[in-house]
């Protein structure tokens, strides 16, 4: 079992380093250097992450590891080739930009491989993750963990994201303390993995409604962990990196990542979000679920702060407001 890991690493090691090869050295890379490079990576970012690419072939890598001797079948069990009902051994990852997905040793054992969007077939998913296999267990696995973790230590802060890119992109412009989930929804052992850190984090999901849903979602695991979440706020429809190659570094600081908000406010924001106003029902159906928000609090100071920006923002009295809180707290 041991051994049958350890080829399993090399194994994911060599098939990164042959992905990096074809993207940087030969022909077969050019398209997806000429994609990435429009999208603002540089050649030292490329190494640093170890991205690759994997050829569109269905026996590239097949070939190389049978040179190299490894067992096809261990292959196919950890996630890096795949096998047709009729025994059919191929490439798992094909046509596609290569994200290594690093253990806490900084050993790969996975890759996240995103399409060419030149080459985006409908039918084909825009990402395609490794398998579940000794090696990799997404639950217990964050990316870019490895690399920020010292970072992350010294600033007490991380900055988790939705996505490898925008992992990628932030780190390139700066901000060396983003990790990311694979694909999947925040899990309670990877919130405790990060608590193990640091005791405070800024969630930075797309700005879409997936992007909202899953931030709720996130702050729920993470405050459960015992962490300190903030929210940073993202335009409608950008994600991190959208947000660096628009406005710059300095605008991702400052208009993002210090406006990060505490989580009752993101709350209050996110209702606000969810109603369309069109009567006083709906506007006082609206309030007494943000007083049901505010009364969560433990502090009255802040509950206090809460309750008066809300009596402002709908003009009401603030006495009435406390009033009406009191109502809904005894029906909490
Ligand atoms: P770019 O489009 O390259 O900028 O990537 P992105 O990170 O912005 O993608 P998106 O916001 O759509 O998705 C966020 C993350 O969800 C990705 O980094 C993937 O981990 C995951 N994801 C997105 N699309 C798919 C998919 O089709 N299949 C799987 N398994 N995961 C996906
Ligand atoms: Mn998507
Ligand atoms: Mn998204
Ligand atoms: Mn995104
Ligand atoms: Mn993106």
């Amino acid at each position: 079992d041991k051994r049958l890991k350890q080829v399993m690493l090399e194994a994911h090691q060599f098939a990164a380093n042959l992905y990096q090869y074809v993207l940087k050295e030969t022909p077969y890379g050019a398209e997806a250097l000429k994609y990435l490079t429009r999208r603002g990576m540089s050649a030292e970012t490329l190494t640093e992450f170890q991205i690759g690419f994997a050829p569109d072939s269905w026996d590239f890598l097949t070939q190389f590891l049978a040179k190299r001797d490894f067992s096809l079948d261990v292959m196919v069990e950890a996630g890096l080739l795949a096998k047709s009902d009729s025994g059919k051994i191929f490439d798992r990852f094909r046509g596609r930009v290569m994200f290594p997905i690093q253990d806490s040793q900084g050993n790969v054992i996975g890759f996240g491989g995103r399409l060419l969007e030149t080459t985006q077939a409908k039918s084909q998913p825009k990402y395609l993750n490794s398998p579940e296999s000794p090696l990799f267990n997404k639950s217990a696995t964050l990316f870019n963990l490895h690399r920020a973790r010292p970072n992350i230590r010294k600033k007490k802060q991380a900055l988790l994201f939705e996505g490898y890119v925008d992992v990628v992109s932030t780190w390139q412009a700066g901000f060396p303390l983003g990790i990311a989930t694979l694909g999947t929804a925040l899990t309670e052992q990877q919130a405790r993995i990060i608590r193990r850190n640091v005791d405070s984090i800024v969630l930075c999901y797309d700005g879409d409604a997936a992007g909202q849903e899953a931030t709720s979602k996130a702050i729920h695991i993470l405050q459960q962990a015992d962490l300190k979440v903030r929210v940073a706020p993202l335009p409608q429809g950008t994600d991190p990196d959208d947000y660096i190659r628009q406005h710059g570094a300095e605008a991702f600081s400052q208009q993002v990542l210090l406006q990060a908000m505490p989580i009752t406010a993101f709350r209050l924001k996110h209702l606000r979000s969810q109603y369309v106003i069109n009567d006083e029902m709906d506007k006082a159906g609206l309030i007494a679920k943000a007083l049901e928000i505010i009364n969560e609090l433990d502090s009255p100071v802040e509950r206090d702060m809460y309750q008066r920006q809300l009596a402002e923002e709908y003009s009401l009295s603030l006495n009435d407001l406390k009033w009406e809180s009191k109502r809904v707290y005894r029906q909490q």
